[in-house]
């Protein structure tokens, strides 16, 4: 069939009594509706992403339908569609890599089809992150419901929830797991559908929607599957149709000051390093000015008011009962801009309750669960366009220590060596690891939490300071920093780096130095090759175009601006990466 009449892509297409819109009620009504049901209606798309391919984001078909229901019953037509979905254990080379293809994705299909608004229906890591940046671009009004987390798993008696896992897979290393161990281990893995039951990056990023508008208040917390997640799938379904008829954009929703008290939550509930990240590449689709500076403030300026898995003890419906995100809020009072639209469309002021404990897991300014900093935004001489460090989750004994490096080149030099005895380490060094960025490992993989070598986690060794260009899990902890810009693959400092070189970090200072003659550094670098890596398809377009960590790995050409950040234009050697 010819396109060349369809001239509309609103909602409005469906009502035209002309050939366009006889032509699409005519299509619509083969699936099975009636003229009734389509037209004179706004029409609310359902962006899904969920897959077999995503066992997080299982129980999003359910929540669909209950979206539809609310869309319905507030006199909109909803038309659901699929979406790239990005599951954190399964895709390969990482999530993050594939992000902004997603969020391409989900732009295009937003701008291109006959729709007057968007629910957006995400879970596992980076699906939000890639709906939010999709919908931000498209610009047409859009609120998200997110999986919620699955229930808790059960070991040797005691409840077990994702950050336990990797003491288990220590104990499997060491060899003090058997195999029935470890088969009775990933039977209990998970329990069910939904997103990882503490408070990582899926989660973190499920907070960081309901703060910014973009999804009801007091809806990020509610587990996969209950019926509580049914009644906000339904009212969200509602408020959409609401959104739609007042045209309220995503801009209209997100401001400055929304993406400061998102980071602010993120800070207050020792949330995922990764968040860094997401933002940066929120802020650059909006156009808004966010850099390391103003997000140090802001950390330096929040405490961590929230005791919950994997910065605390406390559990996700712990802090749903205590009062959940709307608690949050009220407790962060005046650091936060209650006067703000929340996902309802009311301020934020409107929503905002005290905790419903005393003495439980959502502390006061007062009587905080933690110090103010919970996210360190560190730079130096070995990261001279920053990098990030979860304090929170951080030893207080390294948080100011110098170290010998020992270093090691990408995942594959990483696994072969880090076990062996003749590993030159002790518990002072600093363990590095490089080439693991945005381009070097091709997005980020979630392994700059090396792990402790085994010799020395036989010792009792349970911390180190780690430095890479990598991310880690939103469910690790440790004294580790991350996000090194610029990354080694393009010649930042990191790849200069050699065994033995002292390393100094100072989280007081926001520090993070090699501590290596300049003259020396010179002449290193004078024998730095970057070899051109041959590539084609999306690959070649990720290599020419993404942008460095500290502007949040977004495409240069995807920003409001449609130009590069200055943390990417400065990159050194990033032309010689796409052959
Ligand atoms: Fe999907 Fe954690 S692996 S949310």
């Amino acid at each position: 069939m010819s396109q060349e009449h369809i001239s509309r892509v609103g909602g409005e297409l469906f009502s035209d009594p002309g050939p366009d819109g006889t032509l699409a009620r005519g299509f619509l009504r083969g699936t099975g509706l009636t003229r009734d049901d389509i037209a004179d209606r706004p029409v609310i798309g359902i962006a899904n992403t969920w897959s077999e391919l995503n066992p997080c984001n299982g129980g999003l078909r359910d929540v669909a339908e209950h979206v539809k229901r609310g869309i319905v019953a507030a006199g909109g037509l909803p038309l659901e569609f699929p979406t790239i979905s990005l599951a954190e254990p399964f895709v390969r080379p990482t999530s993050l890599y594939l992000r902004n293809l997603m969020a391409m994705d989900v732009e295009e299909m937003i701008r291109a089809s006959p729709i007057d608004g968007v629910v957006l229906l995400g879970g596992c890591d980076k699906t939000i992150p890639a709906l939010l940046m999709g919908a931000f671009s498209a610009g047409k009004p859009a609120l998200a419901v997110a999986a919620g987390p699955r229930p808790l798993s059960c070991w040797r008696g005691e409840p077990m929830t994702v950050e336990n896992f990797w003491p288990i897979i220590d104990e499997r290393r060491s060899g003090v797991l058997d195999d029935a161990g470890w088969r009775e281990f990933e039977s209990q893995v998970s329990c069910g559908v939904g997103t990882c039951n503490v408070m990582g990056t899926a989660t973190t990023m499920a907070v960081i929607t309901e703060v910014l508008g973009m999804s009801l208040p007091g809806s990020s917390l509610a587990g996969a599957g209950t019926e509580e997640r049914s009644g906000i799938a339904e009212r969200t379904g509602r408020l959409i149709v609401a959104r739609a008829l007042a045209g309220r954009s995503p801009a209209d929703i997100v401001d400055a000051s929304a993406l400061h008290d998102a980071f602010r939550a993120v800070c207050a509930v020792g949330g995922s390093t990764n968040a860094v990240i997401h933002l940066l590449a929120f802020a650059g689709r909006l156009g808004i000015p966010l850099d390391a500076s103003v997000l140090r403030e802001l950390s330096e300026t929040t405490p961590f008011l929230v005791d919950v898995r994997p910065s605390g003890e406390g559990f996700l419906h712990e802090v749903e009962a205590d009062g959940g995100i709307p608690a949050l809020m009220h407790q962060l009072g005046d650091l936060v801009n209650l006067d703000r639209l929340a996902g309802d469309d009311r301020p934020w002021r409107e929503s905002v309750a005290p905790p419903r404990r005393d003495g439980g897991t959502i502390g006061s300014r007062a009587e905080p669960k933690g110090p103010v900093g919970a996210i360190g935004l560190v730079s130096g001489t070995l990261a001279p366009d920053g990098a990030v460090v979860k304090l929170s989750a951080a030893s207080p004994d390294l948080l100011s220590h110098i170290g010998r490096a020992v270093v090691f080149d990408g995942v594959e030099d990483l696994r072969s060596r880090i076990d062996s005895p003749d590993l030159g380490v002790d518990a002072s060094s600093v363990l590095v690891l490089r080439g693991v960025g945005p381009i070097g490992g091709s997005g980020m993989p979630e392994v700059g939490h090396l792990p402790i070598p085994a010799r020395l986690l036989a010792e009792g060794v349970t911390d180190m300071v780690r430095v890479s260009d990598a991310r880690m899990s939103g469910t690790a902890s440790g004294t580790v920093i991350l996000h090194v810009a610029p990354e080694a693959a393009v010649g930042g400092p990191l790849a200069l780096v050699r065994d033995g070189d002292p390393i100094r970090f100072d989280a007081a200072s926001n520090r993070i130095d090699l501590l290596v003659p300049d003259e020396e550094l010179a002449r290193r670098r004078a024998e730095l090759r970057i070899e051109p890596v041959p590539s084609r398809g999306y690959e070649r377009l990720y290599r020419g175009h993404v942008q460095q960590a500290d502007t949040g790995c977004d495409f240069d050409f995807l920003r409001a601006d449609g130009v590069s950040a200055p943390g990417a234009s400065r990159t050194p050697g990033r032309t010689e990466q796409t052959a």
